[in-house]
């Protein structure tokens, strides 16, 4: 069997790990060829590709980021996407494609899926938001910068008795928020799922503050005020209709001032903590995925995602994966609560 390979959407620590995974499995067992497409779904709609082998693969295990390429070009936006898709892949031979994407990327696969084109999902991203697995790849390394960011921030926020606001990342779930905050010791986490109520947030900051301690504020991009709205970077939206998020902790940071008296200050993590290399965790699930998704392949199970099940790696059907996003549970969310303030 040829096998094309592709990581589409923002990229994440640990896709080289599962393309390696992918080609040493795939190879070695099963004796199948390999296509690397270029760029996410740019690749087999321009015919954009890349020699992927065991030599391609060779000491990429720790390596951030994604050999491939990646993009967020959604077929279904350009005219005869779809055909020129299914043409490129017969002309090259490819029996099947391994898509390794989030929301947007598994969504096109779906799609691709019902319309008969043989996929196997594997679900990338750090915002651990994909329906039907309990981790996604790269999110523990997400978490683990922000952490790390967060212990940063206490030192310099006690020496200035300031109250710091760290905004990550997290455009409709709070999943790196809520974790990072928790680990981190924060006085307060915000999350896209739950509204926030700005006076309860102030009235954290003097507790903590009351406590001889400065606070630190965890905030996802995508949250918002009860009674405001999101605030978005400069309106402008990705080929998948998102629209480019970042501005919430600045904001936040003005009305604690204003609110407070008390000198707050906002540090944005951004695409720090998508880059560099994956933790073991997550070294080991991406090439757990890699693995078990050539044997999906192999036998011939295609519109299937595999998926994190406790310890166990799974198959779930790609449209329900991409169905709808995991959210915080809100009984989750009021776990970290108790120790707000
Ligand atoms: O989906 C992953 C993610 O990192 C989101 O958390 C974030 O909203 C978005 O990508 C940012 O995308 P980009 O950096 O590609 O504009």
């Amino acid at each position: 069997m040829r096998v094309g390979v592709l990581t589409g959407g923002g990229d994440c620590p640990g896709l080289n790990a599962v393309i390696r995974a992918i080609v040493r499995k795939g190879v070695k067992e099963y004796g199948y060829d390999f296509v690397g497409f270029r760029d996410g779904w740019k690749g087999p709609l321009e015919g954009l590709t890349i020699d992927l082998d065991i030599k391609a693969t060779r000491g990429i295990l720790p390596r951030g980021g994604t050999i491939l390429g990646s993009s967020r070009t959604n077929p279904f936006k350009v005219e005869d996407g779809v055909e020129r898709i299914k043409e490129n892949l017969a002309k090259m031979k490819i029996d099947a494609l391994i898509v390794i994407g989030g929301e947007d990327t598994l969504g096109v696969a779906t799609k691709l899926d019902q319309l008969g084109v043989k996929v196997v999902g594997v679900p990338k991203t750090i915002d651990n938001d994909l329906n039907n697995t309990d981790y996604t790849f790269g999110f523990d390394t997400a978490v683990n910068i922000a952490m790390e960011a967060i212990d940063r921030l206490h030192t310099t926020a006690e020496s200035h008795h300031r109250a710091l606001i760290v905004e990550v990342m997290g455009r409709h779930a709070g999943w790196i928020a809520l974790h990072s905050g928790l680990a981190g010791g924060a006085a307060c986490i915000l999350i896209p799922e739950i509204p926030f109520d700005l006076e309860k947030v102030c009235s954290y900051v003097e507790s903590r503050f009351e406590s001889s301690y400065a606070p630190i504020i965890v905030v996802a991009e995508g949250a918002l005020p009860k009674d405001g709205d999101l605030i978005t970077k400069d309106g402008s939206k990705d080929a998948f209709g998102h629209v480019k998020l970042s501005g919430i902790g600045e904001w936040l940071a003005e009305q604690i001032e204003k609110k407070t008296g008390k000198e707050a200050r906002t540090s944005v993590l951004g695409h720090i903590q998508r880059g560099g290399t994956p933790t073991a965790f997550d070294r080991v699930l991406a090439t757990r995925f890699g693995l078990h998704a050539i044997t999906a392949a192999h036998e011939g199970d295609w519109g299937i995602m595999v998926a994190l099940s406790g310890t166990d790696i799974t198959r779930v059907p790609l449209a329900s994966a991409t169905a709808q996003l995991k959210v915080v549970d809100p009984a989750l969310y009021s776990e970290a609560e108790i120790f707000f303030g």
